[in-house]
């Protein structure tokens, strides 16, 4: 009899886009770091929804939050505003630190980029700066600041007057800074391509940079945000204050939601009906976020990603194979000495472990904030298996 997985993946290839091709299954429900798949499937998650589910999939309390927004209001477009908006928005001000924050909600990554996109344009100057291997989203704006040339390719031509430097190179940056750029645009860790982390000293000399030529810096803390790396956006180690930030993945603790931070006065502001979308920061996404905020306050999770992450580090780095391992928190990059990533992958989910394998030898590690104890010790054991049994297969 045909498993319910391939019947999905039937259904799938005739009614839907194949831009991300035809997954190997279909999940059917999830608890904490757990899901199950169709077919009854059990799977440890360290993928985490790719860095979308802070607190883990059907969190009690953001369950009861959405379940008590949807039935008393579900949306009310930006004509009206709504009680989970404003105090999403007053969190996320508040963990800024600057009394000057104003926050523009919008659904998603993309959004939130287009959305500094645009403000930066405010500025009267169009030039913008990204990083090579960077990552802001496939929507035209924000593809346009994406330093992925297979990504950009089959849509040229993007917006013209955006350049990009080799990221953590400071001296390439400074090259290519002058007072016709409008925003630097990066990410403080890169997720996409493979959780690359610039040198320590990299933000602060960038801030410096921008500060000299009058120029907006944007973190893209779209992947990094949310407690991920141990703190709020990502880049509070170096002791910046960008311009703008952007956030989405986390934020909406599993459901749609982005937000685009105007942090310092350099940043421009909107005006009545400069930019908007219909669905942004609508009430049940932003009770949701509410929520997660709520968890992650209560659990002490920013703590608890630190310490958890660098337990992962310090174990899988021992594991034959394994050249480093980098990142921050609980977004890691598990750099591997062969192009093996993807077998790796394939291989523990068939052993019940869910990976990503955004480049050839790096596998992705995003799991939720709240993931236990002894679910880091399965992963670990997992995965020493998974790589052991894929090394031992090349070598022989
Ligand atoms: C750093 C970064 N920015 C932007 C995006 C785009 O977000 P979305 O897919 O929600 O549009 C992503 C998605 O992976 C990301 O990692």
């Amino acid at each position: 009899m045909k498993s319910r997985n391939i019947e999905a993946q039937e259904r799938w290839q005739k009614n839907i886009q194949l831009n991300y091709g035809t997954p190997q299954l279909s999940l059917a429900k999830g608890s904490g770091s757990v899901v199950w798949d169709v077919d009854g499937n059990r799977y440890l998650d360290l993928l985490g929804g790719i860095a979308t589910t802070v607190v883990g999939h059907a969190n009690p309390t953001v369950v009861s939050a959405v379940s008590k927004q949807i039935r008393e209001l579900s949306h009310v477009s930006n004509f009206y505003m709504h009680e989970p908006a404003l105090k999403l928005a007053q969190k996320l001000t508040g963990f800024t630190g600057s009394d000057k924050a104003r926050v523009f909600f919008c659904n998603s990554g993309a959004e939130a980029n287009e959305a500094a996109l645009k403000i930066s344009r405010l500025t009267g100057r169009t030039q913008i700066i990204s990083m090579e291997g960077s990552f802001h989203g496939r929507t035209t704006g924000a593809l346009s600041m994406t330093g992925q040339s297979a990504k950009r390719i089959p849509f040229l031509p993007l917006l013209k007057d955006v350049k990009f430097a080799p990221f953590g190179d400071i001296d390439s940056l400074r090259r290519l800074i002058s007072r016709r750029v409008a925003m630097v645009i990066l990410e403080p860790i890169q997720g996409e391509i493979g959780v690359v982390v610039p040198p320590s000293d990299y933000l602060k000399n960038v801030r410096e940079l921008c500060d000299r030529y009058g120029v907006l810096l944007c973190i893209d803390a779209v992947q990094t945000g949310m407690g991920r790396t141990g703190e709020w956006f990502g880049y509070e180690y170096s002791g910046i204050t960008p311009d703008i930030i952007t956030l989405a993945k986390g934020l909406g603790g599993g459901l749609p939601l982005g937000a685009m931070i105007t942090v310092t006065e350099n940043a421009p502001a909107f005006k009545p009906g400069e930019h908007g979308t219909t669905f942004g920061g609508n009430p049940v996404s932003c009770a949701a976020g509410l929520a997660a905020i709520s968890v992650i306050e209560k659990k002490e999770l920013l703590v608890r990603s630190k310490k958890v992450g660098g337990l992962i580090k310090s174990e899988i780095s021992k594991l034959p194979g394994v050249v480093e391992v980098r990142g921050a928190g609980l977004l890691r990059g598990v750099v591997l000495d062969q192009d093996v990533a993807n077998k790796v992958v394939d291989l523990a989910r068939a052993h019940g472990l869910l990976l990503n394998a955004p480049s050839p030898r790096v596998i992705r590690l995003a799991p939720a904030l709240t993931i236990t104890d002894a679910q880091v010790r399965e992963f670990i054991k997992k995965f020493a298996f998974a790589l052991k049994s894929v090394r031992e297969e090349k070598i022989a």
